[in-house]
């Protein structure tokens, strides 16, 4: 077994000098106020042990990561009859385009961008009685952590500025591809925006993409070994946005990026790490978590290729 926990601190070192390159998210007023010099990082493996350094036990808001779990709530109602209302193709735009929904009849690319996204939670709030405790509940389970919670301030600065996921929603209802009112959707997606996970949660309550859908903490099944297959395979082409390929590239694992700066990724039947750096790249993506990121699968010699 590489040694996880040398390879994490060297790793911690190595990119303080990106730590202050990156722009922390200020579209979201609350985002804005976390320091840039932030840094934190944990591995999980498939037998339960922890590895991790620097702020990896810091809440963080985690922001589009919580795609991921409302992902796995809808497929869990309805299963493959999602991809009617979603597609399974990289965006190879921004995460907040408006434009490829116009073209594509209002058919979300991915459940990864935020048009996608929305479809994804109206199936949830149409499929659950209590979708905010449901998703709050599995990703106490799955993370092994009974007090994680949401931020509610984060989740009103959204709304305060969510001008454009309020315009993708009223356009995706003009197609017909939203069941539920506007803003029950909306406060559901902010609500899954502003939950606050550390990347000690985050590398815990991702291990069941690398189980087989299975919690290990929990013993759930929270997906099938194909669904959790899947996930895994959407995570790689679209999990980082328009830089997807670029993420494949550099990283080689399936990952999911928040603009929060939180990234996290699967080596499936091996482990599960995220990385936290609040300040961004160009694409939304955390620069130094990424960055941290491809180190990990160089320095171990891990990926899924
Ligand atoms: O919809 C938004 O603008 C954010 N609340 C979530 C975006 C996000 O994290 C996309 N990320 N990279």
């Amino acid at each position: 077994m590489p040694d996880y926990q040398t390879i994490l601190d060297e790793i911690r070192d190595e990119v303080q000098p990106l730590l202050t390159r990156g722009a922390v998210a200020n579209y979201i007023p609350r985002l804005a106020d976390v320091p840039r010099e932030k840094f934190g990082m944990a591995v999980v493996t498939l037998d339960g042990q922890l590895f991790q350094t620097g702020d990896a036990t810091e809440g963080f808001s985690v922001q589009s990561i919580s795609k991921v779990y409302t992902l796995t709530l809808a497929l869990q109602s309805i299963g493959d009859r999602l991809w009617q209302r979603v597609g399974r193709e990289p965006s190879g735009n921004a995460f907040n385009s408006l434009v490829q929904l116009e073209l594509e009849n209002g058919l979300p690319r991915n459940p990864f961008i935020n048009a996608g996204a929305l479809v994804v939670a109206d199936v949830v709030l149409a499929t659950r009685d209590d979708p905010r405790a449901r998703l709050l509940d599995t990703i106490r389970r799955c993370s092994a952590n009974p007090i994680l919670h949401d931020d509610p301030q984060v989740a009103l600065s959204e709304k305060a500025h969510g001008f454009r996921n309020a315009a993708l929603a009223n356009f995706i209802r003009s197609f017909g591809n939203l069941e539920n009112a506007i803003d029950e959707v909306l406060d559901f997606y902010f609500y899954q925006c502003s939950l606050v996970m550390s990347c000690v949660d985050l590398a815990r309550g991702f291990l069941f993409l690398a189980n087989q859908g299975r919690c290990p903490w929990s013993g759930d099944t929270v997906l099938s070994p194909d669904q959790a297959k899947r996930i895994n395979a959407l995570m790689l082409t679209c999990g980082t946005y328009d830089a997807a390929g670029d993420f494949a590239y550099h990283v080689g694992i399936p990952g999911k990026s928040g603009v929060g700066g939180g990234i996290v990724g699967v080596i499936p039947n091996r482990l599960a790490v995220a990385a936290w750096s609040p300040g961004l790249n160009a694409k939304g993506n955390s620069l130094a978590g990424s960055e941290a990121l491809e180190r990990f699968t160089s320095k171990t010699g891990l990926s899924i290729f």
